[in-house]
């Protein structure tokens, strides 16, 4: 299980420190949420602070891209510094070329499907993704409720990966906690992206720790 810190919630006045932070309590990736205040409402941030996470940290850099026009920046991503670079099905209209695209820049391709978007959606793709990303919130904001009603899609993408024999990661994002943890490794889920659980914690290294245990106790 991997936990992908998600910066979101972090205090940007001390990124570097922040990311370390959550380096320190075993988070594997960091997770950076790019909005552009049209695919979803909120707007946050570009490949600059990227470039400030790579400098803070080794570890891989997961950048979830919630924007339109997703092709006109992916390169800039990746030269800023982006190790898995994902973009939304709903979001992006000739998905196999901006997945081919990626993996020609050297980064790890992979593609978020919205709670109500069926898995169908990304059939045809599949074995060309390094990953996929289920949200279990609406994307947008930090902060939000745990929707407990994607867990049957996860199963599902779960077993169609098993079934498959496929070498994709699943992963999960959205009101991930001590409390939902176990029941998203239970169904399947292998990365778990964190965002308030982390940052609003008073320590997030420890906070890092407890969602990983939670997550690896659900499992055994
Ligand atoms: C939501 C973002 C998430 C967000 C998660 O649109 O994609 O990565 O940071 O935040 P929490 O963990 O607070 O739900
Ligand atoms: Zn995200």
């Amino acid at each position: 299980m991997i936990l992908a810190a998600s910066i979101l919630s972090a205090d940007f006045g001390c990124l570097a420190q922040e990311v370390q932070r959550a380096e320190r309590g075993g988070a594997g990736v960091i997770h950076v949420d790019v909005m552009d205040g049209h695919f979803v409402p909120n707007i946050t941030v570009g490949p600059l602070v990227v470039e400030a996470v790579r400098r803070a940290t080794g570890l891989p850099i997961d950048v979830h891209l919630m924007i339109e026009q997703a092709d006109r920046y992916i390169e800039a991503f990746a030269n800023a510094g982006a190790s898995w670079i994902s973009v939304h099905v709903e979001a992006v209209t000739h998905l196999q070329r901006t997945v081919a695209r990626l993996r020609e820049l050297g980064v790890r391709p992979g593609v978020v499907l919205n709670p109500a978007t069926p898995l169908t959606a990304l059939e045809e793709i599949l074995p060309e993704l390094d990953y996929t990303l289920l949200m279990t919130v609406n994307p947008g904001f930090a902060g939000q409720s745990f929707m407990a009603d994607v867990m049957p899609k996860l199963r599902r993408i779960a077993e169609v990966k098993r079934r498959q024999g496929l070498d994709m990661l699943i992963e999960v994002d959205g009101g991930v906690s001590v409390k939902t943890a176990p029941t998203v490794a239970t169904n399947g889920g292998e990365v778990l992206v964190a965002g308030s659980a982390v940052f609003c914690a008073d320590d997030p290294a420890t906070a890092v720790g407890a969602i990983r245990d939670a997550a690896e106790g659900a499992r055994l």
